[in-house]
């Protein structure tokens, strides 16, 4: 699915907000667990720790925190937001958090709800509260990107535990006229044929109901990875995207100021930079920090460098979120932010 410019309005992206759990636990801290190394999980993947959503702290919490930093960057009224979008596949409830979220910041005026496309999640969440705005429907929207993947983890699987980490990130979009337009060009792929790359499938388990009829007990798997399979998808879809895209709009790999890649492996970053010869200087990297958070990197990767000062008003950004469904997508958009 391809996105363009042309549009009734346009749309702008005008503060940011993110929240990470106070628990951190290092490479080294989960070796006294798992057969692994600091020195294997910092060379394969560029992570040193993660953050682990503990007692005190809940994913819908987290999403306020970043929700509320995000406006207040904006400089928004609570009762002016007409949406909340939540990018997440590990809510606190099934039927979803967005409208607990809502309630929190006392959103009365929007309308809120989930939407799930794992790592993709945040990008394919900022194109579809985007598209509310741009036709005029709505002005003002908060994009929410967060994950608990560690509640879906086998803490005993050194191939997947030491990658995954918890957090929230927000921003808040608005309504602009058509040639301020910040969103300027997306696509969003999706190909459920390799979807058992990456999975966390609904367990098998019936139980006796009436007679001989059966019930399924809602019960889900940890999370099943082929990382060698996902790492492959990732470095040759994500470029052939990004360079789709580019080429679409006439935008070439030197006037990028930002590659804001999801936070999956430094290796990934690398090998996409790499193949548009964009400098390290430009690729934005906080995996060492916080691992992948799944729909949260991306959000939290971008309010923090908009925060330190690296993003300014007006930088482009190319931004591209993959990973299971298999689903991945490239947004390209300015930061119009008021920092
Ligand atoms: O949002 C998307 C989510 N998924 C991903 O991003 C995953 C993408 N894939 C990757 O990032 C990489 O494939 C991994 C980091 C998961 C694995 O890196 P790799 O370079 O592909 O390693 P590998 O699977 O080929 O394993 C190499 C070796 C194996 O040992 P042998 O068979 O060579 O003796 C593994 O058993 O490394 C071993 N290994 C580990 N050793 C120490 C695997 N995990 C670990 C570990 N510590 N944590």
């Amino acid at each position: 699915m391809t996105g363009n410019s042309k549009t009734l309005f346009g749309v702008s992206l005008v503060g940011s907000g993110s929240a990470t759990p106070a628990q951190r636990i290092t490479n080294d801290q989960l070796a006294a667990r798992v057969d692994t190394n600091d020195e294997w999980v910092k060379t394969r993947t560029g992570i040193k720790e993660r953050r682990i959503i503990g007692e005190g702290d809940s994913l819908s919490k987290l999403c306020v925190e970043a929700a509320k930093a995000a406006m207040e960057m904006a400089g928004w009224g609570i009762d002016t937001v007409d949406m909340i979008v939540v990018a997440t596949s590990t809510p606190d409830d099934l039927f979803g958090i967005a409208p607990k979220i809502q309630s929190q910041l006392g959103a009365r005026n929007a309308v809120a709800f989930d939407l799930t496309a794992a790592c993709s999640g945040f990008l394919f969440a900022l194109v579809t509260g985007a598209q509310y705005l741009q036709n005029g429907t709505f002005r003002r929207a908060i994009v929410i990107g967060a994950d608990q993947l560690s509640s879906w983890m086998d803490w005993d699987d050194r191939s997947s535990c030491v990658l995954f980490g918890d957090g929230a990130g927000a921003v808040a979009i608005e309504l602009t006229s058509n040639d301020q337009n910040a969103l300027i060009g997306f696509k969003m792929k999706s190909d459920g044929s390799r979807g058992e790359c990456l999975s966390v499938p609904q367990k098998k388990e019936f139980v006796n109901l009436v007679g001989s009829f059966k019930n399924q007990i809602g019960r889900f798997s940890n999370i099943q990875m082929n990382g060698q399979e996902v790492y492959k998808f990732a470095v040759r879809e994500v470029p052939l995207l990004l360079k789709d895209v580019l080429g679409k709009h006439g935008i070439t790999a030197e006037s990028l100021d930002w590659l804001l890649l999801h936070q999956a492996n430094q290796r990934i970053l690398n090998a996409v930079a790499d193949r548009f010869s964009i400098p390290e200087s430009k690729v934005l990297s906080n995996l060492k920090n916080y691992g992948n958070t799944s729909a949260g990197t991306i959000p939290i990767m971008l309010d923090e460098a908009v925060r330190d000062g690296r993003i300014q008003p007006g930088d482009l950004i190319a931004s591209s979120g993959f990973g299971a469904g298999l689903s991945w997508g490239v947004a390209l958009f300015r930061w119009h932010g008021k920092t």
